[in-house]
């Protein structure tokens, strides 16, 4: 029996789903397992700070899993919240915080899982600013209108001060930042935290090792001033400023993706890590309904929707399972439920669907929108497919991403080369690579285009060992990657260090060598149709 819709409107309130976006080292798992901390899914941290001892391949979920024997699965992690500040009858949010793969895995995933959250945060080093990895996530977001949250993490460490880290984001990315908070005591000597909006200071406590939830201390003004003096002075002059510079918190300007509420924190003292939660549950959205291709638009309580946002096969030629993840968008999902598959028009049975989230690993029996639930052996589904039930819908497909790596891959023995093309086919369709082909080159090596060459590494390991294909992989020397059109191509194709493609969904590509080579013909050839790749979705 399916829940009311008030039921599920009740459900998809009292959810956020989200992502941390970040470049590597800046805390991301660290903060995870703090977050972890406050929600009181683990009583102490400290399992898995530091990197020593990790293995590379081994994401750091599944370490934090088997070091705290708390079930977090690789995708997603849920978990229930409730504000300190809450009424006591106040049902608990529920959070689900949907993991991006670290660099080592950087690949066309990252950007996909960023299409399943509704809210993103933005964790910066406070000694490195805003990183590569960083902008590049937060061009998706930007992209997506994805509202982002900042948090300047490592305030325990030496870094920039505050009003620089600001600068910094508004005129590199145009995002403005409107702090919540403004730390107390400078980078290096995080005392706590002055509370922009209720002009009260909350004064942190270190526990041994960062084990433990920091204390908190809450101080008025007056107090807070005869505590930390100059610190305190220095943090409302900071926070004045702000307010001059109308940097204040504007709730629709943060939906509407131009502004960014900031927070400090130290993830590995815990300091600031309850405050970030409280500015999830209070200002990142509920999940929200979705427009179809045909340009209607499911309620979050209409009937059951999802789509896949990632596939992901076992690298391993014993384990042959295929994971879909998909996040819900509307109506009650219900494990055993026969949903359809929009592409193919088929009947899906979800009694196979896992928990791969939460404590229970094993199965879900009921999800909500906002929810990631793992299908298993789901091989006719593939990212952005849709699953509903009645009345049909199809929801737009998410894209493929901006290709910045190139390579030719060919059968090592011609043979093989049905198994090949059989291989080449099923893993453009999981969407593990894009593959691009000209005339020029023919089809016994297609071009592959990736926007991380791990993603390369998976074709080469999975042609051998689900196909027993061996593949040479040949870089080549382009780099950039523009979308151009029929009438244009002939004359590209006539210049050096270009060349041009046709992708399996029919769009042209135009590969150059370096952005020279792209800024050349672009002022010799302004006629020439050139149009950037973020995300097609
Ligand atoms: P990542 O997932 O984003 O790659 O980062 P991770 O959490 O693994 O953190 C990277 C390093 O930064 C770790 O140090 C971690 O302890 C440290 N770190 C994370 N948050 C903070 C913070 O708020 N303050 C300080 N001072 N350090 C933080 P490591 O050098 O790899 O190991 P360790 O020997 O320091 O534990």
């Amino acid at each position: 029996m399916s829940s009311s819709p008030d039921t599920v409107a009740r459900e998809v309130r009292r959810r956020r789903t989200f992502a941390i976006i970040s470049h590597p080292d800046a805390g991301k798992s660290t903060m995870t397992e703090a977050l972890a901390l406050h929600a009181r899914m683990i009583s102490e941290a400290g399992a898995v700070h530091g990197k020593a001892g990790r293995k590379a391949t081994v994401s750091d979920w599944m370490e934090m899993e088997k070091a705290r024997g708390i079930s977090v699965s690789s995708t997603a992690l849920q978990f229930n919240y409730t504000r300190t500040e809450a009424q006591p009858d106040t049902e608990p949010t529920v959070i689900n915080l949907v993991d991006t793969p670290g660099h080592a895995d950087f690949s066309e995933d990252t950007y996909r899982v960023l299409t399943a959250v509704d809210a993103a945060v933005m964790l910066i080093d406070a000694a490195k600013g805003l990183e590569p990895q960083t902008l590049k996530l937060f061009q998706v977001c930007r992209h997506r209108g994805i509202p982002v949250i900042t948090v300047v993490n490592k305030w325990d460490r030496p870094g920039q001060t505050p009003l620089e880290l600001i600068d910094e984001i508004a005129e590199r990315i145009g995002l403005v930042p409107t702090p919540l908070y403004v730390p107390v005591g400078i980078a290096g000597d995080f005392r706590g935290l002055y509370d922009r909006r209720s002009g009260r200071y909350i004064k942190f406590s270190r526990t041994a090792g960062g084990a433990k939830i920091a204390p908190e201390e809450l101080l008025d003004a007056h107090t807070a001033a005869n505590v930390e003096g100059e610190a305190w002075t220095a943090a409302r002059e900071e926070s004045e400023l702000l307010s001059e510079m109308g940097q204040d918190h504007d709730q629709e300007l943060f939906l509407a993706g131009e502004t960014s509420p900031m927070i400090f924190t130290s993830a590995m003292l815990n300091f600031g890590v309850r405050q970030l939660l409280d500015a999830l549950v209070e200002l990142a959205p509920a999940p929200a309904g979705r427009t179809a291709v045909d340009g209607t638009v499911r309620a979050v309580t209409d009937p059951f929707s999802a789509v896949v946002f990632k596939v992901q096969a076992g690298m391993d030629s014993s384990h042959r399972d295929r994971l879909a993840y998909m996040r819900i968008v509307s109506g009650e999902f219900e494990r055993g439920m026969v949903v359809t598959h929009a592409q193919t028009g088929r009947p899906f049975a979800t009694k196979y669907a896992q928990a791969v989230f939460g404590r229970d690993r094993s199965t879900v029996d009921t999800a909500y929108p906002g929810d990631v639930v793992g299908l298993v052996n789901a091989t006719a589904l593939a990212p952005g497919d849709t699953l509903y039930n009645e009345p049909p819908i199809e929801y737009p497909p998410i894209g493929s991403f901006a290709p910045e790596h190139f390579a030719t891959l060919r059968a090592r023995t011609a043979g093989k080369y049905k198994q090949f093309r059989k291989a080449m086919d099923q893993l453009e369709s999981e969407g593990v690579v894009q593959v691009l082909r000209n005339g020029t080159r023919g089809d016994a090596s297609p071009v592959l285009a990736a926007v991380g060459p791990m993603q390369f590494e998976v074709v080469t390991a999975r042609m051998l060992a689900e196909f027993t294909v061996e593949t040479d992989l040949e870089p080549l020397g382009y780099s950039l990657a523009r979308r151009t059109d029929e009438a244009s191509s002939a004359e590209l194709d006539r210049q050096r260090g270009v060349e041009v493609f046709t992708r399996t969904d029919g769009a042209l590509l135009a590969l150059f060598s370096d952005k020279w080579r792209l800024q050349y013909i672009e002022k010799e050839h302004p006629d020439v149709t050139l149009e950037p790749l973020v995300a097609a979705a």
